[in-house]
Protein backbone atom coordinates (compact mmCIF):
# COMPACT_ATOMS: atom_id res chain seq x y z
CA UNK A 1 0.00 0.00 0.00
CA UNK A 2 1.67 3.47 -0.95
CA UNK A 3 -0.02 6.40 1.42
CA UNK A 4 1.02 9.88 0.94
CA UNK A 5 -0.25 11.92 4.18
CA UNK A 6 -0.06 16.07 3.77
CA UNK A 7 2.39 16.29 1.17
CA UNK A 8 3.36 19.23 -0.43
CA UNK A 9 6.07 20.49 -2.59
CA UNK A 10 7.53 23.71 -3.86
CA UNK A 11 9.91 24.78 -6.43
CA UNK A 12 12.26 27.41 -6.41
CA UNK A 13 10.06 29.55 -9.41
CA UNK A 14 7.79 29.56 -6.33
CA UNK A 15 5.61 27.10 -8.02
CA UNK A 16 4.24 25.38 -4.77
CA UNK A 17 1.48 22.03 -4.92
CA UNK A 18 -0.13 20.74 -2.23
CA UNK A 19 -1.71 17.07 -2.51
CA UNK A 20 -4.60 15.83 -0.73
CA UNK A 21 -4.18 12.49 1.14
CA UNK A 22 -4.22 9.38 -0.88
CA UNK A 23 -4.19 5.41 -0.36
CA UNK A 24 -3.08 3.28 -3.36
CA UNK A 25 -4.27 -0.43 -2.41
CA UNK A 26 -2.16 -3.37 -3.49
CA UNK A 27 -2.57 -4.58 -6.65
CA UNK A 28 -5.05 -2.30 -7.78
CA UNK A 29 -4.89 -0.06 -10.80
CA UNK A 30 -5.66 3.93 -10.63
CA UNK A 31 -5.53 6.50 -13.53
CA UNK A 32 -5.39 10.31 -11.97
CA UNK A 33 -6.68 12.97 -14.30
CA UNK A 34 -5.07 16.47 -14.34
CA UNK A 35 -4.43 19.33 -16.90
CA UNK A 36 -0.64 19.91 -17.78
CA UNK A 37 0.87 21.64 -14.76
CA UNK A 38 -0.59 20.60 -11.68
CA UNK A 39 1.80 18.14 -10.81
CA UNK A 40 0.90 14.73 -11.89
CA UNK A 41 4.95 14.33 -12.67
CA UNK A 42 5.75 15.83 -9.56
CA UNK A 43 4.22 12.99 -8.18
CA UNK A 44 5.20 9.85 -9.49
CA UNK A 45 8.81 11.48 -9.01
CA UNK A 46 8.12 11.69 -5.27
CA UNK A 47 6.49 8.42 -4.70
CA UNK A 48 9.68 7.13 -6.73
CA UNK A 49 11.91 8.74 -4.30
CA UNK A 50 13.49 10.87 -6.81
CA UNK A 51 12.62 14.11 -5.08
CA UNK A 52 10.92 14.68 -1.36
CA UNK A 53 8.68 16.46 -0.45
CA UNK A 54 8.56 20.06 1.44
CA UNK A 55 6.29 18.53 4.07
CA UNK A 56 4.30 15.45 4.49
CA UNK A 57 5.15 11.82 4.81
CA UNK A 58 4.98 9.07 1.53
CA UNK A 59 4.62 5.46 3.32
CA UNK A 60 5.11 2.49 1.27
CA UNK A 61 4.17 -0.99 2.85
CA UNK A 62 4.22 0.43 5.71
CA UNK A 63 7.75 2.26 5.69
CA UNK A 64 7.95 5.70 5.78
CA UNK A 65 10.20 6.28 2.77
CA UNK A 66 10.59 10.01 3.46
CA UNK A 67 12.43 9.30 6.55
CA UNK A 68 14.78 6.74 4.95
CA UNK A 69 17.97 8.21 3.28
CA UNK A 70 18.38 9.18 -0.61
CA UNK A 71 20.32 5.79 -0.98
CA UNK A 72 17.70 3.62 0.63
CA UNK A 73 15.03 5.43 -1.59
CA UNK A 74 16.66 4.29 -4.42
CA UNK A 75 17.83 1.31 -3.38
CA UNK A 76 14.14 0.41 -2.97
CA UNK A 77 12.92 1.85 -6.64
CA UNK A 78 15.29 -0.48 -8.63
CA UNK A 79 14.03 -3.34 -7.00
CA UNK A 80 10.61 -2.67 -6.78
CA UNK A 81 9.03 0.24 -8.68
CA UNK A 82 9.01 0.32 -12.73
CA UNK A 83 9.00 3.99 -13.96
CA UNK A 84 7.05 4.39 -17.43
CA UNK A 85 8.96 8.17 -18.01
CA UNK A 86 7.03 10.96 -19.55
CA UNK A 87 9.99 11.46 -22.09
CA UNK A 88 10.98 7.65 -22.00
CA UNK A 89 14.84 8.35 -20.98
CA UNK A 90 15.87 5.81 -23.03
CA UNK A 91 19.43 6.23 -24.59
CA UNK A 92 19.07 6.93 -28.47
CA UNK A 93 21.93 6.31 -29.73
CA UNK A 94 22.06 2.12 -27.96
CA UNK A 95 20.13 -0.28 -29.33
CA UNK A 96 16.92 -1.56 -28.16
CA UNK A 97 17.93 -4.93 -26.64
CA UNK A 98 21.03 -2.85 -24.71
CA UNK A 99 18.77 -0.18 -23.13
CA UNK A 100 17.46 -3.37 -21.20
CA UNK A 101 20.77 -5.29 -20.74
CA UNK A 102 22.38 -2.01 -19.40
CA UNK A 103 19.90 -2.48 -15.99
CA UNK A 104 21.93 -5.59 -15.35
CA UNK A 105 24.34 -3.17 -13.82
CA UNK A 106 21.91 -2.31 -11.11
CA UNK A 107 21.21 -5.84 -10.67
CA UNK A 108 18.64 -6.55 -12.55
CA UNK A 109 17.69 -9.47 -13.48
CA UNK A 110 16.80 -9.08 -17.27
CA UNK A 111 15.45 -12.50 -18.39
CA UNK A 112 12.33 -11.72 -18.58
CA UNK A 113 12.65 -9.26 -21.44
CA UNK A 114 12.19 -11.69 -24.59
CA UNK A 115 8.50 -12.54 -23.31
CA UNK A 116 7.50 -8.83 -22.79
CA UNK A 117 9.47 -8.13 -25.96
CA UNK A 118 7.05 -10.46 -27.66
CA UNK A 119 3.92 -9.56 -25.93
CA UNK A 120 4.42 -5.76 -26.91
CA UNK A 121 5.15 -7.06 -30.63
CA UNK A 122 8.37 -5.72 -30.40
CA UNK A 123 10.94 -8.81 -30.74
CA UNK A 124 11.72 -7.45 -34.18
CA UNK A 125 13.18 -4.29 -33.03
CA UNK A 126 15.24 -5.31 -30.95
CA UNK A 127 18.49 -4.74 -32.82
CA UNK A 128 18.03 -1.71 -33.83
CA UNK A 129 18.78 1.89 -32.31
CA UNK A 130 16.28 3.62 -30.32
CA UNK A 131 16.64 6.92 -32.50
CA UNK A 132 15.25 4.34 -35.45
CA UNK A 133 12.03 3.92 -33.80
CA UNK A 134 8.75 5.47 -33.71
CA UNK A 135 6.67 7.38 -31.13
CA UNK A 136 4.71 4.08 -30.41
CA UNK A 137 7.77 1.72 -30.28
CA UNK A 138 9.98 3.50 -28.05
CA UNK A 139 7.00 4.05 -26.02
CA UNK A 140 6.71 0.06 -26.03
CA UNK A 141 10.55 -0.35 -25.37
CA UNK A 142 10.13 2.02 -22.01
CA UNK A 143 7.76 -0.56 -21.11
CA UNK A 144 9.74 -3.14 -21.08
CA UNK A 145 12.57 -1.46 -19.32
CA UNK A 146 9.64 -0.52 -16.27
CA UNK A 147 8.53 -4.16 -16.67
CA UNK A 148 11.62 -6.48 -16.79
CA UNK A 149 12.26 -6.14 -13.41
CA UNK A 150 8.50 -7.54 -12.28
CA UNK A 151 8.24 -4.69 -10.14
CA UNK A 152 5.09 -4.51 -7.45
CA UNK A 153 4.81 -0.65 -8.30
CA UNK A 154 4.49 0.21 -11.46
CA UNK A 155 4.41 4.26 -12.10
CA UNK A 156 3.23 5.70 -15.63
CA UNK A 157 3.33 9.48 -16.86
CA UNK A 158 1.10 9.98 -19.77
CA UNK A 159 1.81 6.68 -21.31
CA UNK A 160 0.20 7.81 -24.68
CA UNK A 161 1.03 10.77 -24.30
CA UNK A 162 3.26 10.85 -27.68
CA UNK A 163 0.88 8.24 -29.86
CA UNK A 164 -2.30 9.06 -32.01
CA UNK A 165 -5.19 7.28 -30.03
CA UNK A 166 -5.44 4.04 -31.84
CA UNK A 167 -1.84 3.64 -30.90
CA UNK A 168 -2.43 5.00 -28.17
CA UNK A 169 -5.08 2.81 -26.81
CA UNK A 170 -3.80 -0.46 -28.27
CA UNK A 171 -0.65 0.36 -25.94
CA UNK A 172 -2.56 1.64 -23.13
CA UNK A 173 -4.13 -2.22 -23.05
CA UNK A 174 -0.88 -3.66 -23.44
CA UNK A 175 -0.04 -1.67 -20.44
CA UNK A 176 -3.09 -2.83 -18.31
CA UNK A 177 -2.46 -6.32 -19.37
CA UNK A 178 0.96 -6.95 -18.89
CA UNK A 179 0.59 -4.97 -15.41
CA UNK A 180 -2.39 -7.18 -14.29
CA UNK A 181 -1.81 -8.03 -10.32
CA UNK A 182 0.67 -4.99 -9.58
CA UNK A 183 -0.11 -1.54 -8.12
CA UNK A 184 -0.40 0.39 -11.14
CA UNK A 185 -0.52 4.26 -10.89
CA UNK A 186 -0.94 6.13 -13.93
CA UNK A 187 -1.37 10.16 -14.76
CA UNK A 188 -2.44 11.56 -17.57
CA UNK A 189 -4.73 14.40 -19.58
CA UNK A 190 -6.36 11.68 -21.75
CA UNK A 191 -9.75 10.87 -19.93
CA UNK A 192 -10.33 8.85 -22.43
CA UNK A 193 -8.27 5.43 -20.53
CA UNK A 194 -10.30 5.21 -17.96
CA UNK A 195 -11.92 1.81 -19.29
CA UNK A 196 -8.49 -0.05 -18.56
CA UNK A 197 -8.17 1.02 -14.85
CA UNK A 198 -9.97 0.39 -11.56
CA UNK A 199 -10.19 3.45 -9.83
CA UNK A 200 -10.19 7.26 -11.80
CA UNK A 201 -9.40 10.49 -9.53
CA UNK A 202 -9.48 13.73 -10.97
CA UNK A 203 -6.46 15.02 -9.80
CA UNK A 204 -7.22 19.21 -10.07
CA UNK A 205 -9.27 17.94 -7.39
CA UNK A 206 -6.82 16.66 -5.11
CA UNK A 207 -3.88 19.48 -5.97
CA UNK A 208 -3.72 23.06 -5.39
CA UNK A 209 -1.41 25.43 -7.33
CA UNK A 210 -0.35 28.73 -6.54
CA UNK A 211 1.77 29.96 -3.49
CA UNK A 212 -0.47 28.90 -1.13
CA UNK A 213 1.75 27.98 2.47
CA UNK A 214 5.31 27.80 0.91
CA UNK A 215 7.71 27.63 4.02
CA UNK A 216 8.48 30.65 4.85
CA UNK A 217 12.09 30.83 4.47
CA UNK A 218 11.78 29.88 0.90
CA UNK A 219 12.28 33.04 -0.96
CA UNK A 220 15.07 33.60 1.52
CA UNK A 221 17.21 30.67 0.55
CA UNK A 222 16.67 31.05 -2.90
N1 LIG B 1 12.36 20.86 -11.36
C1 LIG B 1 11.46 21.84 -11.37
N2 LIG B 1 11.82 23.12 -11.18
C2 LIG B 1 10.91 24.13 -11.15
N3 LIG B 1 9.60 23.94 -11.34
C3 LIG B 1 9.17 22.69 -11.54
C4 LIG B 1 10.06 21.56 -11.57
N4 LIG B 1 9.35 20.43 -11.78
C5 LIG B 1 8.06 20.84 -11.89
N5 LIG B 1 7.96 22.17 -11.76
C6 LIG B 1 6.71 22.96 -11.81
O1 LIG B 1 5.72 22.30 -11.05
C7 LIG B 1 4.47 22.33 -11.72
C8 LIG B 1 4.00 20.91 -11.94
O2 LIG B 1 4.89 20.27 -12.87
P1 LIG B 1 4.65 18.78 -13.36
O3 LIG B 1 5.76 18.46 -14.31
O4 LIG B 1 4.46 17.91 -12.19
O5 LIG B 1 3.26 18.93 -14.12
P2 LIG B 1 2.47 17.87 -14.99
O6 LIG B 1 1.09 17.80 -14.41
O7 LIG B 1 3.25 16.61 -15.08
O8 LIG B 1 2.40 18.59 -16.41
P3 LIG B 1 2.37 17.94 -17.91
O9 LIG B 1 0.96 17.41 -18.10
O10 LIG B 1 2.63 19.14 -18.79
O11 LIG B 1 3.42 16.89 -17.99
C9 LIG B 1 4.68 23.11 -13.00
O12 LIG B 1 4.26 24.43 -12.79
C10 LIG B 1 6.19 23.04 -13.23
O13 LIG B 1 6.67 24.17 -13.88
MG1 LIG C 1 4.18 15.67 -16.60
Amino acid sequence: MIQLHQVSKHFHNETAIRYSDMVFEDGHSYLLLGASGCGKSTLLNLIAGIISPDTGEIIINGRVMTNESQQVRDAFRIRSIGYIFQDFKLIEDMTVQDNIDILRLEGVDVSHAAGLFAALGMQEKRNKKVRQLSGGEKQRVAIVRALVKQPDIILADEPTGNLNFSIGEQVMRELAETARGKTLITVTHDERLASYFDHVVDMNEMTSGGLFDAPSDSREVM
